[in-house]
């Protein structure tokens, strides 16, 4: 079992790709500390985990807070002991040209996307360092790498989100942690469908688009949480500052 008395901490885990982490990493024996701002999500995640055998509980915590943020990390450490961070929790946001974007628009998606990484990374890097161990993953996206048209504040949160990864990895790794990213296309979760539910027809914009990737469909959260799981792992020991692209071959086509 990959992670045998570890304990996972992820944010945004009670959806999509952070359930499907939490579900994950539980398989693999790992104890997981759930958190979202959203606690129906959370709680329903946490029924999944013990559904699928495992150990979860619950904490409600928005990224965007510090002081929440590194109280909550606090308690996971001195009540479960804290082995790994998925800083997971993210939002889109409607497609706008540059010059559109408000200032409001333009604060919480970076608030969420970037300070929110920014903050897990301030909050976890001490007890690491102190234990000289501990692994780190990030959620960039594909945006990561390209800019997407009328995505330009998507694109810049999780281009430096990839970057922040890489200065951490540099910076972290005398002291035993390791920080990498995973870098997900289109993946069918609440976040994803989004962008199609703004289509006239969602589901034939759903089906045109799998059509741009070369394995001809979206991908499914369950594939970015065996990513991550890879990544978190000790099968990943020497992978560090890594963007782990999984996108089912669309940037390569
Ligand atoms: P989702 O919408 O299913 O889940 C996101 C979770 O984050 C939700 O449970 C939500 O409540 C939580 N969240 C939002 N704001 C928060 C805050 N301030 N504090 C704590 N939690 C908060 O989305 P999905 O698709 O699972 O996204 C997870 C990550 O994957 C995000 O970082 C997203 O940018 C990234 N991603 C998703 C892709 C996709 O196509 N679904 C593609 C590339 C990256």
């Amino acid at each position: 079992m990959r992670f045998e008395n570890d304990t996972v901490f992820i944010t945004g885990a009670g959806s999509g790709i952070g359930r499907a982490t939490a579900v994950s990493v539980a398989e693999e024996g790992g104890f997981v500390v759930a958190t979202d701002i959203n606690e129906d999500g959370g709680k329903q995640t946490v029924d999944a985990v013990e559904e699928a055998g495992g150990e979860a509980v619950f904490h409600e915590l928005d990224v965007t807070d510090a002081e929440e943020f590194e109280a909550v990390v606090d308690t996971a450490v001195e009540e479960y002991g804290l082995d790994a961070l998925v800083n997971n929790a993210g939002v889109g946001h409607p497609p706008a040209y540059t010059e559109d974007v408000t200032d409001t628009m333009f604060d919480y998606v970076m608030d969420v996307n970037l300070r929110g990484v920014w903050y897990g990374c301030q909050a976890a890097l001490p007890h690491f360092k102190e234990q000289e161990a501990g692994a780190i993953v990030n959620v960039g996206s594909l945006a990561s790498f390209l800019g997407l048209p009328k995505q330009a504040v998507y694109s810049l949160t999780k281009g430096a989100v990839l970057n922040l990864t890489r200065a951490v990895a540099a910076e972290a790794g005398s002291k035993g942690v390791r920080a990498n990213a995973v870098c997900p296309g289109f993946i069918e979760t609440p976040l994803g469908n989004q962008y199609f539910d703004s289509k006239d027809d969602p589901e034939a914009a759903k089906q045109q688009a799998a059509q741009q990737y070369p394995l001809k469909r979206l991908g499914e959260p369950e594939e970015v949480a065996d990513a991550i799981s890879f990544l978190l792992s000790d099968e990943a020991s020497f992978v560090t500052g890594h963007g782990l692209v999984v996108d089912g071959g669309f940037s390569v086509s």
